[in-house]
């Protein structure tokens, strides 16, 4: 069955949409469907880590209760590239590319959320000590890189994607529902259609700095760093840089006060 060696994952895997685009994948590879699905959701490993990491999310993914916690807390841990103690896994959590995932001490993901490291050149995500995942948010690569600083609170429903290099720094607090975007743009000038880009241009890496409160429902474009101890108003577009020490509110975000 394991027709498919680590050389052909890292072939296909080049061949493939850099985005992780399935409809992509699926049309260009002459590959066996179990190898789809193990470049896809596993990326780089050996068949024997596909079958165990297999085994362990079928058998625990969805598994309710204390028990649930318990057993993924104790079993998922041998999944990741690294982890500290005190992993704490809610239901239903979707988790891809594991060996580019390396988690702090006292993580908590919730329910739902999904972790996805694809990428054929990148180096994956990276969480700090005491990072709290809420539940549905999805966490995702496009071949680039994502750090999240200790501390760092991310609620519920936050879609966070790069395809380049995305930092969350220490303390920082993002509102439920919100978007942080860094790359993974489409190029509007292209006569090629949209569908058919691989939606990773970027304009560089985005940085939301130390200890700030992105309020609810806010999106950040690429390239709209924010500098430490800022406040982003709930529903604002950051469409440009924001500097340190400042709240900023609107479409697109305008700052209205230092603090
Ligand atoms: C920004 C915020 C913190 C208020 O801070 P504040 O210092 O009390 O600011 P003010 O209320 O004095 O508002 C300053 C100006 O910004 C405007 N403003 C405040 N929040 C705004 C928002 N989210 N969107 C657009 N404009 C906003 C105010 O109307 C005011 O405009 P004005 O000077 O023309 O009257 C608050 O409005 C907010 O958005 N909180 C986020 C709540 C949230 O998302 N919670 C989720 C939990 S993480």
């Amino acid at each position: 069955m394991d027709t498919m060696t680590n050389t052909n994952i890292a072939a296909f895997e080049t061949s493939m949409d850099t985005s992780g685009n399935f409809k992509a994948v699926l049309k260009k590879s002459q590959s066996c469907g179990f190898a789809h699905y193990r470049a896809i959701f596993w990326g780089k490993t050996s068949f024997g880590f596909a079958v165990k990491a297999e085994i362990l999310t079928s058998l625990l993914g969805s598994m309710p209760g204390a028990a649930g916690l318990f057993l993924r807390s104790k079993l998922y841990p041998s999944l990741f590239a690294s982890v500290g103690k005190k992993l704490l896994i809610g239901r239903n959590v979707t988790i891809r590319h594991p060996q580019k995932i390396r988690i702090g001490n006292n993580v908590i993901i919730d329910d739902n959320c999904v972790i996805d490291a694809k990428g054929e050149t990148n180096h994956g995500i990276t969480m700090g000590d005491n990072v709290f995942i809420g539940r549905n948010t999805n966490i995702y690569c496009k071949n680039g890189d994502i750090f999240i600083g200790q501390n760092v609170n991310l609620s519920a429903s936050c879609i966070v994607v790069s395809s380049n290099k995305l930092t969350i720094r220490e303390g920082t607090v993002i509102g439920a529902f919100s978007h942080l975007l860094s790359g993974g743009e489409y190029d509007y000038t292209d006569k090629m259609p949209f569908c058919e880009q691989r939606g990773i241009k970027t304009k560089g890496e985005l940085v939301i700095g130390r200890n700030c409160w992105i309020g609810a429902g806010v999106t950040v474009l690429d390239g709209s760093n924010i500098g430490d101890h800022c406040v982003i108003g709930a529903g604002a577009v950051v469409t440009t840089p924001i500097p340190k020490d400042r709240l900023a509110v609107g479409v697109p975000a305008k700052v209205v006060k230092a603090i």
